[in-house]
């Protein structure tokens, strides 16, 4: 029997890494939308739902495949839930050094602040779509609380994980072992509650 083919609407390594781990054992060959030059869409949604939707549709679109798409980011209580769906560009940059330069402007912006008032989570939303006009897509969340560090710890991850603070591991989500951080993280919550879903879909 062959593989149901999958496309994974992401172009962020970090998300693409723990997405394929955590769908490892499903019965299908998850094809990053990057492998089939599929690029990226502007995203003009208002908030992560919307966001990972258009992602979804347009893989689909481009490739007459299903699709998954994740749009998540980290929520700064003390910045009024900024940078919420505008993290991956917070700092102004693309590219490589997005990541770090995103981690500068969130301890400038922060400094200020003290350790109580830190707190932060992590969202996400994940998309299933069957094809363009799918008229049921599958749309799961997950959030992660924490707090945000005043220096970076720890090197596994991407992103806002050597910042971000897990109180129940009292280390940050960098620290964290991949399966750890995925067993706790906004993204595997969301992710397990998709897998539900779709094996209760007909
Ligand atoms: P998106 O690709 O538009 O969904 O942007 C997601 C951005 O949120 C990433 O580029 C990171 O900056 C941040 N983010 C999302 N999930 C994580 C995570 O698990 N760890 C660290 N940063 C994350």
């Amino acid at each position: 029997m062959s593989l149901q083919k999958i496309i994974l609407a992401s172009g962020n390594p970090g998300k693409l890494t723990e997405l394929r781990a955590m769908l490892r054992e499903k019965k299908v060959d998850l094809i990053s939308q990057s492998d089939l030059e599929v690029g990226e869409v502007e995203e003009t949604g208002l908030n992560f739902a919307e966001n990972a939707l258009i992602k979804a549709r347009h893989a689909c679109k481009e490739t007459g495949l299903p699709a998954i798409a994740d749009d998540s980011g980290i929520e700064v209580d003390a910045l009024g839930g900024k940078p919420g769906i505008y993290s991956a560009r917070y700092a102004g940059v693309s590219g490589a050094t997005a990541d770090a330069e995103n981690n500068v402007r969130l301890l400038q912006d922060l400094k200020e602040v003290p350790e109580q008032d830190r707190t932060a989570r992590f969202q996400c939303v994940i998309v299933y779509l069957l094809h363009e006009r799918d008229s049921m897509p599958l749309i799961c969340q997950g959030s992660w609380e924490g707090r945000i560090l005043f220096t970076e710890r720890g090197r596994n991850g991407f992103g806002y994980d050597p910042l971000f603070y897990v109180p129940t591991h009292g280390c940050t989500s960098a620290q964290l072992d991949s399966k750890v951080k995925n067993s706790l993280s906004h993204r595997g919550q969301a992710l397990r509650k998709l897998l539900e879903c779709w094996n209760l879909r007909p």
